[in-house]
């Protein structure tokens, strides 16, 4: 099936993009003379031939150490502006967009200049650009959940304008239980709460992430499809899922588009939205994920609008600003 034209593309939100992993080889590169930094790839072209993945630890290894060209406030407010533009073309309306905020903070990048940088491109996204944005910040699974605790407290104090917190990073052998804390203070301080799980980890991750962390989105969950009675239970609850397709393919949590359980979710009847992750790495934009999927899967009109309205009903929007949307 040929692409759809910009025009032909329905508004849509995109909820599951990590901010530091829609880093261009380009930027990138701009950001490391302007910086000071020496990157290990001789040009933009290296480094982007060097986005070949073998699991989730190996992406995040590369994801880390391209962030040690964020150094300033214009720094964080370019990555946010350059993502921002791009996306306008793909059709998105509304981002929620996370960023990690401790992998600034071991580096000695302080809070205010990581949140001042974005901050300041999101609150003038809607007028300038036609996207309305929130933020969310999300805590590493690898990491000491003190250490996220004391991140969050520091986020309340200085009123940083974020909708809520994400858990991410690795998986295997984090499970997210221990940041029932970190949660449970998110909730106090009007938070909204997704998570990452079951993205190379097993159902019972998801699991946790609804009984032990009250988690009201899932990020990826595409292990979901092993446990048929928490199909049941997150069809029932239309609890949102954020999976990105090509992002699972390029990190060989799945085979293929057409071994993802992507339609198999649909079918179902849960609650899911198309997202990217953490697109230059996966060489896919939102447009590009959706065109991968709508090829794959050979999806109708009527079944990518209804996807792009599930983008809209699975977001943090206010329920009033949702059914402005559809
Ligand atoms: N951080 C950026 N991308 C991620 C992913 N796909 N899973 C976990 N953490 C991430
Ligand atoms: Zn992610």
């Amino acid at each position: 099936m040929a692409p759809l034209p910009p025009a032909a593309r329905p508004p849509r939100a995109e909820l599951h993009v990590h901010l530091e992993g829609t880093l261009e080889p380009d930027l990138a590169f701009e950001l490391a003379a302007r910086n000071g930094v020496v990157l290990p790839y001789p040009d933009p072209e290296s480094l982007r031939a060097a986005y070949e993945f073998e699991d989730l630890q190996s992406f995040l290894d590369l994801y880390t150490a391209g962030m040690s060209v964020l150094r300033t406030e214009a720094d964080f407010a370019d990555l946010t502006r350059a993502y921002l533009t791009r996306v306008a073309r793909a059709g998105v309306r509304h981002a929620e967009i996370s960023f990690d905020p401790q992998a600034h903070l071991v580096r000695g990048v302080p809070l205010d200049v990581v949140v001042g940088g974005i901050a300041g491109v999101l609150e003038r996204s809607e007028t300038e650009l036609g996207i309305s944005t929130l933020l969310i910040a999300s805590f590493h699974r690898d990491r000491d959940s003190a250490d996220a605790l004391d991140v969050l407290e520091r986020l309340l104090a200085m009123a940083a304008p974020i909708v809520g917190i994400g858990l991410d990073s690795a998986e295997a052998g984090y499970p997210p239980g221990r940041f029932e804390a970190v949660y449970a203070r998110a909730a106090q301080a009007g938070l909204r709460r997704t998570a990452h799980a079951g993205e190379e980890g097993p159902a019972a991750n998801i699991r946790d992430a609804l009984d032990v962390l009250h988690a009201e989105r899932i990020d990826h969950g595409i292990s979901v499809v092993q446990d048929p009675d928490l199909v049941a239970r997150v069809v029932a609850q239309q609890v949102p899922f954020t999976v990105c397709p090509v992002s699972n393919v390029r990190l060989r949590a799945v085979p293929s588009l057409a071994e993802h359980p992507l339609p198999a979710m649909i079918e179902a009847g849960m609650l899911v939205s198309i997202n990217s992750d953490d697109p230059p790495y996966f060489n896919a934009y939102l447009d590009d994920v959706d065109d991968a999927v709508t090829a794959a899967y050979e999806l109708t009109r009527d079944q990518r609008a209804a996807l792009a309205a599930a983008s809209f009903r699975g977001s943090f929007l206010a329920p009033d600003r949702v059914a402005g949307r559809l």
